[in-house]
């Protein structure tokens, strides 16, 4: 058995650039919670990029449940991975907060009302109740952070890619935060998780990874 996201001796570089990430290898399992660090412009979001197939690696192979990734369609990878972007609201698109919640829902063979009570829920959860009709653009940064990892833990994802998800947030949403990731950890719920805050990587995930000079140490 293949792991759930695997990495085989990847390799990027951009075309004009010099090697971002070399011989990359990596296995996560789906109910691992790894964190990932390394300095500004390390590559961690290109690594997290190559996962979910929105960049081609140089050269080996990303594979996701044992599949290469992209053999598989967008919708499809969005069903394997929930990814929160580093600037979350690149990832926006309904007019009001209640759908872009519930978007990912429709395609979930869920009814109405169980879509409704899960979107619900994630108002709740995320302290965006009074946002609910509000357009996503206009959210403050910390309101737009929480936006997006509402609307990809709603359909319940088996793996979370997050790409500094604590960025912007004070510290008492900072706390929640934690707790919610806490709560999905212990719902065996994986996820990698790129952040600077070593106190945080380490209370919240099993193993930290760091990538230096193109390579994971
Ligand atoms: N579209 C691009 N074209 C060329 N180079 C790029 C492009 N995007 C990123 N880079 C370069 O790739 C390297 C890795 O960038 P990446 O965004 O993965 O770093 P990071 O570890 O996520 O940094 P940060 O902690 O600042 O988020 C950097 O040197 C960056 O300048
Ligand atoms: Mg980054």
């Amino acid at each position: 058995m293949t792991a759930y996201i695997n990495l085989e001796q990847v390799n990027f570089r951009w075309p004009q650039g010099g090697q971002v990430l070399s011989e990359i290898n990596l296995s996560i399992e789906k109910n691992q919670t790894i964190a990932l660090m390394g300095a500004n412009g390390s590559g961690k979001t290109t690594l997290s990029k190559l996962i979910l197939g929105l960049l081609k690696p140089t050269g080996g192979r990303v594979l996701l449940a044992g599949r290469p990734v992209e053999s598989y369609s967008l919708a499809a990878r969005g069903r394997l991975l929930g990814y929160v972007f580093q600037n979350p609201e690149r990832q926006f698109f309904a007019p009001d907060v209640a759908e872009e919640i519930g978007f990912a829902l429709k395609y979930r063979n869920l009814s109405p009302e169980k879509i409704q009570e899960r979107v619900a829920e994630m108002l709740a959860l995320f302290e965006l109740e009074q946002y609910a009709a509000t357009f996503p653009f206009n959210l403050s940064q910390g309101e737009k952070q929480r936006l997006a990892l509402a609307a990809i833990l709603a359909p319940r994802p088996d793996f979370i890619i997050m790409d500094e998800p604590f960025l912007g947030l004070d510290w008492l949403r900072k706390q929640r935060l934690q707790a919610i990731l806490e709560r999905v950890r212990n719902e065996g719920v994986g996820y990698l998780l790129i952040s600077h805050d070593q106190a945080l990587c380490a209370r919240l995930c099993s193993q930290t990874l760091t990538l230096e000079g193109g390579r994971l140490l």
